[in-house]
């Protein structure tokens, strides 16, 4: 019978000899298409005598499948040699520094969030984060909110289907709960802020459902009204750089605290606009106090050996005031206009010895 070895070795050296995918493809019509070598040999066996022809379609049909096979493992080869040469002249190195030129901005969010942490840190605060989705008895009920509260209304909180067993998970109304995850898995003395998302059914000119807060905590076994005011007092001096700001702090109430207070800053609106630091007006930037006796027994810590202060801010508004960003919206419509207006360089990262944003 006729030999197909040389047929062979021609028709596979043209398979491996392909250098792309047209290549290959040309190399496969050549041996398998309907005008190919093979293909043609294969019409051929009609006109030979039965016996012959069995013979023969055996090992056509062979040459075929190692053909095939042939032209899929060059295939593999070629497709990986693509993949890997895309993947070379498309790689990003993500070590290599920032530079000066980097388009991209810091959402003033995110830079007044570093502010503050600089600002805290320098005081010995460390940053503590919890979860967005929290459950009733960290958000509530541990922080001397318990069912039935009215201070629950003001929350306008988001709430989650019934779990099976009947919980409703919500999204955390501020960054409180965090007091209470903080305390139950650490040892006092407590020393903490909390940056981070909440959420709130509420929608206008100044209030988004989602919104950021700073939370403080610091507990120890001589904790008093004092360090708070001091705290605080230094923290907003620091923040609006303005070393005689004055600030009042008016008593309030909220259910976690006691006593309870509202942080005031002086500023003026005479001229229509707002300036902070100087003038007749106040302006509340934060609710604060010392920690209540039932918040620590929530969390197994005897109030007769610790007290603490806490405080919560709104970061959003923070931001609004001291860069002079007028709609509270804005910041959440991914504006790239309005990110490369009020937006930070990556490199200006706020610290104390280098000095905050001005
Ligand atoms: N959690 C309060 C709020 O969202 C703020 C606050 C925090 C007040 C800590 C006192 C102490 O309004």
């Amino acid at each position: 019978m006729e030999d197909f070895n040389v047929l062979e070795a021609e028709l596979v050296s043209a398979i491996e000899a392909a250098t792309d995918l047209v290549d290959l493809d040309a190399a496969r019509t050549a041996a398998l298409g309907r005008k190919g070598r093979l293909t043609a040999l294969m019409r051929g066996l009609g006109e030979l005598a039965a016996d012959e022809r069995k013979k023969r379609a055996v090992v056509l049909n062979a040459l075929k499948d190692r053909l095939t096979q042939a032209v899929d493992a060059r295939r593999v080869v070629l497709d990986t040699d693509a993949i890997n040469a895309r993947l070379a002249t498309e790689m990003i190195d993500v070590t290599l520094p920032v530079t000066y030129e980097t388009k991209g901005r810091i959402h003033p969010v995110s830079h007044v969030i570093d502010e503050v942490i600089a600002i805290f840190a320098d005081m010995g605060f460390a940053v503590a984060e919890g979860p967005d989705i929290e459950d009733d008895f960290h958000n509530f009920s541990a922080l001397n909110i318990p069912l039935e509260h009215p201070a629950r209304q003001m929350h306008d909180t988001f709430y989650f289907p019934e779990n099976t067993d009947g919980e409703r998970k919500l999204l955390r109304t501020h960054t409180s709960p965090v007091q209470i995850r903080h305390m139950q898995s650490t040892e006092p003395p407590h020393r903490i802020i909390v940056p981070g998302r909440t959420y709130r059914c509420d929608s206008d000119q100044t209030h988004t459902p989602m919104f950021h807060q700073v939370e403080g905590l610091m507990v120890d076994t001589e904790t008093h009204m004092g360090h708070l005011k001091g705290c605080l007092y230094e923290f907003a001096r620091a923040f609006f750089d303005i070393n005689d700001l004055p600030v009042r702090f008016r008593p309030s109430y909220f259910p976690f605290t006691e006593p309870s207070a509202e942080m005031d800053i002086g500023c003026s609106r005479s001229s229509g606009e707002l300036i902070v630091g100087e003038g007749e007006n106040w302006l509340e930037i934060l609710g604060c106090g010392m920690v209540n006796p039932r918040v620590l027994k929530a969390v197994g810590l005897d109030p007769a050996v610790y007290q603490g202060f806490a405080f919560g801010m709104g970061i959003d508004r923070l931001a609004m005031l001291k860069y002079g960003i007028p709609d509270l919206r804005a910041f959440f419509d991914s504006d790239l206009r309005w990110l490369k207006h009020f937006g930070f360089v990556p490199l200006d990262v706020p610290s104390l010895a280098e000095g905050l944003t001005l």
